[in-house]
């Protein structure tokens, strides 16, 4: 009878602990196409082999693999070639089979509690395979020093992956701050565990060159040192220097040493050698290569600067040429980047030698000559078997036939260029620029401004565009843009790249159908473990709310959302101006504000975590009367103004040309850069209410109302929209807009829209 008790007992224990059993968790990063879940674990030990079949390239991932296993474990796995095509026991395997399906860096995984089994029609899709295997192995295997006490197990799992896109990368500017070679290779260490496939290497601008160029030594010299920088933000207060002389370059020798790293993770190491405009560095080294001869200095501040390479002198392109020889040495990668953004065409227009290429040309304006001077690079690209990107500025004046499109300011450009059948890649500064704030601009270090969340990164959707199935075919992939402006440290770069990066590297793989914010973002919390092991300065703060609107106007009342960007937290508010804590009001559904307040809102998670405190001020609105009689006349009347101007209040003074424009909008007879506008007339307004106005401008911009500055958007800066809420009698408003445009990209745009947020035709209630 106790035999048989010890046997139940036995049994009952065993029972148990089977049900007990805890599920494999799989938190990829970025998510496979198809995962079946599996019971129970492989685990790597001293007699575990790593066997290959195939080319080269499957010996290559199989001996990357053990050596990646061997600093944390210990284990010096054998490494040997296999006849066998399938699961051996106690061996992960890495066979390369023609006959199987599938795009490059497409694999299929089995883990089993027997053995690893990787197979792909590639190599790429093997070295995914391997890094699948190492997001699934305990985090402590990034470790570079031995870990004791580790069971090095691998989750049974049953794994059919591709990626969505081709391409799919990380862009740096190493000009604005130079970073080491170390940084260099652990951001690539990074971009290979995510199945990014690209580095894009921003190599030169107008704040330094960073490439040694053998032919032109003085670029090395010169243009890789600024004798100081620019402190704090470019658009605030009066411009301080530090006085420090700042600077480097990579070797010929270290560049090459960076494309091999790569090429050995599978990525290829785009170079961007910028052209025509952000050269300002290169035109100090060499000035005769700008259009009034110089002398230049390397820029000690950001911007968008008007010395650009001369397009009328021929040494620029024999320079250009030499330049790029050099270059197509050393990256042997099919895309050369030439940048093409942002070139002010003042020097150009003054220039005789410029003026004379224009006429020899046929350039109508200054963007078919930036149009003559890429199509030129590219045809030389093209005889060397290599092909261009551009930022989307390309387009304008024409594409050349062969380029690729960068689309940055937002998907308009890349759109436009696959439907002229051109490929693009999308990098929306709307989505894509990780120099843009992730949380609390007041609490966060300094940065160039915007408001980018992880999840706003993660919603973007690159087929969602306006395109037919045949041009969406040319959208080929995403990137994400680091630039260095405000990132003078490779801590800070990694601070503001991840985790959004992992975002930008699930955007590229995974199908959109199945992305799912929530999964990922839990995911991520276990993906953090690698990075903590790895070193890695990623940003992991409980986000803050978002509020539906920055602040809240009302005649009565008015109601204020709430949107949870930080996943399983809640959110408490208040309006009493005290902090929110946890006992605090729970937000539950839309706020209804009736009197003037500071709403307070935070997300606590659920450990516990608060994020910043979110203010939204609330402010009852007074009815304003209208002043003026109707205009006689559809439209406003414009003064455009030639010139240089820093701010709105000089296009008010200035003299110009009287035009009449049917909408608040740039004419056409306006040049491309250094203008100014005033456009004024009436606003009849039919029905007292609650209207609220956009004021959206590149460079800077100002709306008056009944004589009254209603929303300042001065200053130079890229498209940004500013709002103001308005109480309006029905009545007759005089309007003006003041708009200036000091270089680079140019844009003016008023919305308008009445109490129930419905956008109105602004131009009907226009006239002058
Ligand atoms: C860019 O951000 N100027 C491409
Ligand atoms: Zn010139």
């Amino acid at each position: 009878m106790k035999q048989l008790s010890t046997l139940l007992v036995a049994i009952v224990v065993l029972l148990a602990s089977g049900c007990e059993q805890k599920s494999n968790e799989y938190n990829l990063v970025p998510y496979p196409q198809q995962l079946k879940a599996q019971q129970g674990s492989f685990t790597i030990n001293e007699s575990t082999i790593v066997s290959y079949q195939g080319s080269e390239n499957s010996r290559f991932v199989a001996q990357a693999f053990a050596d990646f296993i061997e600093p944390a474990s210990g284990l010096q796995l054998q490494v040997e070639a296999t006849e066998k095509g399938g699961l051996v026991k106690n061996t992960v395997c890495f066979i390369e089979d023609a006959s199987l399906e599938g795009v490059e860096g497409s694999y299929q995984l089995v883990v089993t509690k027997d053995g690893i089994l990787v197979k792909s029609n590639n190599p790429v899709g093997l070295f995914y395979g391997f890094q699948t295997i190492r997001q699934l192995m305990p985090a402590e295997v990034e470790s570079k020093e031995l870990v004791k006490n580790t069971d090095w197990t691998v989750p049974a799992v049953e794994i059919t992956d591709a990626p969505n896109f081709s391409y799919r990368g990380l862009h740096l500017d190493v000009g604005r701050h130079f970073f080491p070679m170390d940084f260099i290779k652990k951001y690539i260490d990074l971009l290979a565990l995510h199945k990014m496939n690209v580095f894009h290497w921003h190599l030169t601008e107008d704040q330094g060159w960073r490439l040694e160029i053998k032919k032109y030594p003085k670029l090395a010299e010169i243009a890789a040192f600024r004798d100081e920088t620019l402190v704090g933000h470019l658009g605030v207060g009066e411009r301080q220097y530090d006085g420090k002389r700042y600077g480097g370059y990579y070797t010929q020798e270290e560049a090459r040493e960076i494309v091999q790293y790569a090429a050995d993770r599978f990525i290829t190491v785009i170079p961007e050698i910028e052209l025509p405009g952000h050269a300002q560095a290169a035109l100090a080294a060499y000035p005769e290569l700008g259009c009034t001869g110089g002398p230049y200095e390397v820029a000690n501040e950001w911007g968008v600067f008007k010395e650009v390479y001369c397009a009328g002198n021929e040494e620029v392109f024999t320079f250009l040429e030499d330049v790029l020889v050099e270059v197509m040495d050393i990256f042997p990668s099919k895309y050369i980047h030439i940048g093409g953004d942002e070139c002010p065409k003042a020097r150009w227009e003054e220039c005789p030698k410029c003026k004379k290429r224009m006429q020899a040309e046929g350039c109508k304006d200054a963007h078919e000559l930036q149009s003559y001077f890429i199509h030129r690079i590219e045809k030389f690209l093209n005889a060397n078997g290599r092909d261009i990107i551009g930022w989307d500025e390309i387009l304008e004046g024409g594409l050349a036939p062969n380029a690729t499109v960068m689309s940055w300011r937002g998907i308009k450009g890349g759109e436009e260029a696959a439907k002229q059948g051109h490929n693009v890649i999308m990098t929306p500064n709307t989505h894509f620029y990780l120099d843009y704030y992730q949380n609390n601009p007041q609490k966060e270090p300094l940065a160039i401004g915007g408001y980018l969340t992880l999840s706003k990164v993660y919603s973007y959707n690159p087929m969602a565009g306006d395109l037919t199935a045949e041009e969406a075919k040319h959208i080929i992939g995403v990137q994400g843009n680091v630039w260095t402006e405000y990132m003078p440290e490779s801590d800070y770069v990694e601070y503001m790249t991840y985790p959004r990066a992992c975002a930008i590297a699930e955007v590229g793989w995974l199908d959109f159908s199945k992305r799912d914010y929530e999964a990922f973002a839990r995911r991520l919390q276990i993906h953090f473990k690698r990075f903590d092991v790895m070193g890695v300065n990623y940003f992991d703060k409980v986000l803050m709310p978002s509020p539906s609107v920055d602040k809240v106007e009302f005649i009565d009342q008015a109601k204020l959302e709430l949107f949870d960007n930080a996943i399983g937290a809640k959110l408490y508010y208040t309006s009493d101006g005290s902090i929110p804590t946890d006992k605090s009001t729970l937000y539950q559904s839309a706020i209804t504000v009736k009197e003037e307040c500071t709403i307070k809102a935070v997300a606590i998670d659920s450990r516990g975590r608060a994020s910043d405190v979110l203010e939204v001020q609330a402010q009852k609105l007074s009815f304003i009367e209208g002043i003026a009689e109707p205009g006689e006349n559809k439209g406003l009347a414009c003064k455009l103004a030639t010139g240089k101007f820093e701010k709105c209040s000089e296009v008010d003074e200035a003299n110009g040309k009287r035009l009449v424009v049917t909408d608040v909008m740039i004419p056409s007879e306006a040049p491309h850069d250094n203008f100014g506008l005033s456009l004024e007339g009436v606003l009849s307004i039919e029905q007292d209410g609650l209207y609220q106005f956009a004021l959206g401008s590149d460079d800077g911009s100002q709306l008056y109302l009944n004589d009254r500055l209603v929303i300042d958007n001065d200053g130079f800066h890229g498209m940004i929209y500013k709002k103001a809420s308005l109480a309006l009698k029905k009545g007759t408003y005089p309007v003006k807009v003041l708009f200036f445009e000091g270089g680079g990209g140019e844009g003016l745009r008023l919305e308008m829209m009445n109490v129930d947020g419905d956008k109105m035709q602004l131009s009907e209630y226009l006239s002058h």
